[in-house]
């Protein structure tokens, strides 16, 4: 196993912005387990397969490819050799993927899988349960944070930027019926490792976070 540092937390906590500079900065590669959690969702609604038609579902994680490339300074997601970066951030995938995620094969299919891609490289990988359930022997653990309203207005600009009209109350309605979902689930839900650091992001700039948590990398890194 190379580095590896787990950042885990709730939507929009800034975790993708955050870890993604900090890969850059202190190279590192960076890993977006939301997104593949994304995929196995558009791969299910494109197939029509329900959340409790496991058969299928095992059949589908049979076959399934999911890759990341990295494109200069842009990383894409490749759902069986389909770029699907923008297609994953849809309307209809953030309705169904907690759903998705709460599955236990799909959990266990995604964990393999995010092993297997930091066996030999040092890696910064942010999700729900990297620290307690992927890695919970990873180097650095953190669990960012924020308020639900903050983390809306995140999301809403980053939809924006991206070219999605999604409205605020929208969003703020989907985030926390998301984290309801996430941290209420049975299997690997989102909740903090006991030894991972806690950061509030509410208040904070990206810079100021970004910072924090590279000193605590370099501090560990030697
Ligand atoms: O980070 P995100 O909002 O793109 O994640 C999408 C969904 O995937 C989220 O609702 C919870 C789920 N997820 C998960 O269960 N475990 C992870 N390690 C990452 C994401």
């Amino acid at each position: 196993m190379g580095f590896i540092v787990a950042v885990d937390g709730p939507a929009g906590s800034g975790k993708g912005t955050i870890t993604k500079k900090i890969a850059e900065e202190m190279n590192l590669t960076s890993i977006d387990t939301g997104a593949m959690y994304r995929s196995v969702t558009l791969a299910m609604l494109e197939a029509n397969i329900k959340v409790d038609q496991i058969e299928k579902i095992t059949k589908l994680l049979e076959q399934i490819n999911i890759e990341f490339k990295r494109f200069g300074n842009e990383q894409k997601i490749f759902l069986n050799g389909k770029d699907v970066s923008l297609e994953i951030r849809t309307k209809k995938v953030n309705e169904n993927v907690s759903q998705v995620s709460a599955i236990g094969i799909v959990r266990t299919k995604m964990a393999e899988l995010q092993r297997e891609m930091a066996k030999s490289i040092d890696v910064i990988m942010e999700g729900r349960d990297i620290g307690t359930n992927v890695f919970p022997n990873a180097d650095v653990k953190i669990y960012l944070d924020a308020t639900p309203e903050e983390r809306a207005k995140r999301r809403y600009l980053q939809n924006k930027e991206n070219g999605i009209e999604i409205p605020f109350e929208e969003i703020l309605e989907n985030v926390k019926q998301r984290d309801f979902i996430d941290s209420t689930r049975e299997i690997a839900p989102l909740k903090k490792a006991e030894d991972a650091i806690y950061i509030d992001s509410s208040n904070m700039s990206i810079e100021e976070v970004v910072n924090e948590i590279k000193n605590i990398i370099s501090n560990k890194r030697k």
